[in-house]
């Protein structure tokens, strides 16, 4: 097992890329820390994860607010004695909101980049002391296709993704001082809950799916990048902001979100 006797903290771990994360962390041997703030959705994965014979543990917590960042931390460190892994996934799209910038309400503005950026530099915040301080590890950002090609008509998705992208790069030497590497994951379209209401159609999935050179994403793939970049057959790798997309951003995209 590649991550046997390490700690991972998984945000958004309830759904998604985030749970096929949890699952195939835990897989590798890690005890998982499953992050929330749905905490059925939560509560779901640390049981799937028991349920394949792994050990985890919920905690609510909404990235958005530093107070509960802050007690994530906490309470990973206390039920576990240590953390190495931080797998900052939690994310929101909001796709009839959000828009070409003067649709785009300046509350709508601020909910995204509050989640998907600050949300991301909180949890790093407090976590890299104490990661730090277990002896390194790595942390791997979920950035998207989004923040290398955007395709226009979510402008607050995208900047918020290249915030994470741009984080991700600042934050590496600092990180590389304390033994932690630190990179950032950019997704083709990847087939969860979150897409499901940007498709409204069959026929729009599919003009999604023709885009990726070898089809649509699944969660589970992304949690085996996930889990190479936290392992040692990930040690090359550092401040790098990595495409994982099956062709996505190698194809001119059509308009497919322009409305
Ligand atoms: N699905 C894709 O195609 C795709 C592509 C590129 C990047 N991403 C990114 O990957 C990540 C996961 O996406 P997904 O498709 O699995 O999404 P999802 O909607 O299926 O799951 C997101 C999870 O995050 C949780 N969450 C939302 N806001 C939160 C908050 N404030 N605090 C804590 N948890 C919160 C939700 O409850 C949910 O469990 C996101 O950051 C997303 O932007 C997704």
């Amino acid at each position: 097992m590649l991550l046997e006797g390490k700690v991972a903290m998984v945000t958004g771990g309830g759904s998604g890329i985030g749970r096929a994360a949890c699952l195939a962390l835990a897989r590798e041997g890690a005890a998982v820390v499953v992050a929330d703030v749905d905490s059925m959705a939560g509560e779901g994965t640390a049981a799937l994860v028991r349920k394949q014979r792994g050990v985890a543990r919920f905690v609510r917590a909404d990235v958005s607010e530093p107070s509960d960042c802050e007690q994530l931390v906490r309470e990973a460190v206390a039920a576990f004695g240590g953390l190495h892994i931080l797998y900052n996934n939690a994310g929101i799209a909001l796709p009839f909101q959000d828009g070409f910038t003067p649709a785009v309400a300046p509350e709508v503005w601020d909910r995204v980049l509050r989640v998907n950026l600050s949300g991301t530099f909180y949890c790093s915040h407090y976590a890299i002391p104490e990661i730090a301080k277990a002896g390194g590890g790595a942390i791997i950002n979920a950035a998207s296709s989004m923040a290398l090609l955007p395709l226009g008509g979510l402008d607050a998705y995208a900047a918020s993704k290249g915030g994470v992208a741009a984080l991700t790069k600042s934050m590496a030497p600092g990180c590389a001082a304390l033994g932690i590497r630190v990179n950032a994951i950019c997704p083709g379209y990847v087939d969860t809950p979150m897409n499901a209401v940007i498709w409204q159609s069959e026929e729009m999935k599919k003009a999604f799916e023709r885009g990726h050179a070898m089809g649509l994403q699944t969660p589970e793939e992304i949690a085996e990048v996930v889990v190479f970049l936290a392992s040692e057959y990930g040690r090359s790798f550092t401040g790098a902001v990595l495409p994982c997309d099956r062709g996505w951003t190698a194809f001119k995209q059509p308009d497919l979100l322009r409305g």
